[in-house]
């Protein structure tokens, strides 16, 4: 069984039901009184269970786009590529980009830079996870679902060499798994 190779829980399924409710309601808030829906963006594949979660918990209007960007391999962060882009413009859009997880931040760097610089009226940024210890950029994100310490997580989105993202809850892999990989 896929569970038998996580060595220890970091957040719950229940928990991540809670927060994605409080995080949705919270743009709900924020956003609520805007003038045009806000674009939510998920940069795939991490996104796909938490962004499905958390827009089910917004009670007003929001239209979709999703991104692809890549910089990892295995465990090491490296340069960031944009593989698939928006369908859409942003141009004078309020943007609110969904991520699974903010490690060093360069992809959300990136991202947010080329979003600006194509007209976004604003840009922030909701992630399940956020591992501050590891930040190499400004990036913060204005909502944060969890805070962890620096150890590689999967789950919920979150993969290691492309498995263990749908896993429903977030766990640290037992490290015999790191070797028997690539
Ligand atoms: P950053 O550009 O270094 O902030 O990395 C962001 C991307 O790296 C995330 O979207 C994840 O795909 C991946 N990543 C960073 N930390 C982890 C982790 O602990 N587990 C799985 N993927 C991670
Ligand atoms: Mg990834």
């Amino acid at each position: 069984m896929m569970t038998d190779d996580i060595k220890e829980i970091l957040v719950s399924e229940e928990q991540i039901d809670a927060m994605c409710k409080t995080l949705g309601k919270q743009l709900s808030d924020d956003y609520r009184n805007n003038d045009k829906p806000p674009l939510v963006i998920g940069l795939l594949k991490g996104c796909v269970p938490f962004m499905t979660s958390l827009i089910m918990h917004m009670d007003i209007q929001i239209e979709l786009d999703f991104m692809v960007a890549s910089s990892y391999h295995g465990t090491n962060s490296g340069d960031v590529q944009i593989k698939k882009d928006l369908n859409c413009s942003v141009k004078d859009r309020d943007i609110i980009i969904v991520e699974d997880i903010v490690d060093t931040g360069k992809t959300l760097k990136t991202i947010s830079e080329i979003l600006s610089v194509r007209g976004a009226k604003s840009i922030v940024i909701v992630t399940l996870l956020d591992k501050p210890e590891r930040r190499v950029t400004d990036i913060t994100p204005k909502y944060v679902g969890y805070k962890i310490p620096n150890e590689f997580a999967v789950g919920f989105g979150l993969d290691y060499n492309e498995k263990y993202r749908n896993l429903p809850f977030i766990g640290v892999l037992k490290e015999e798994i790191y070797k028997d990989g690539d």
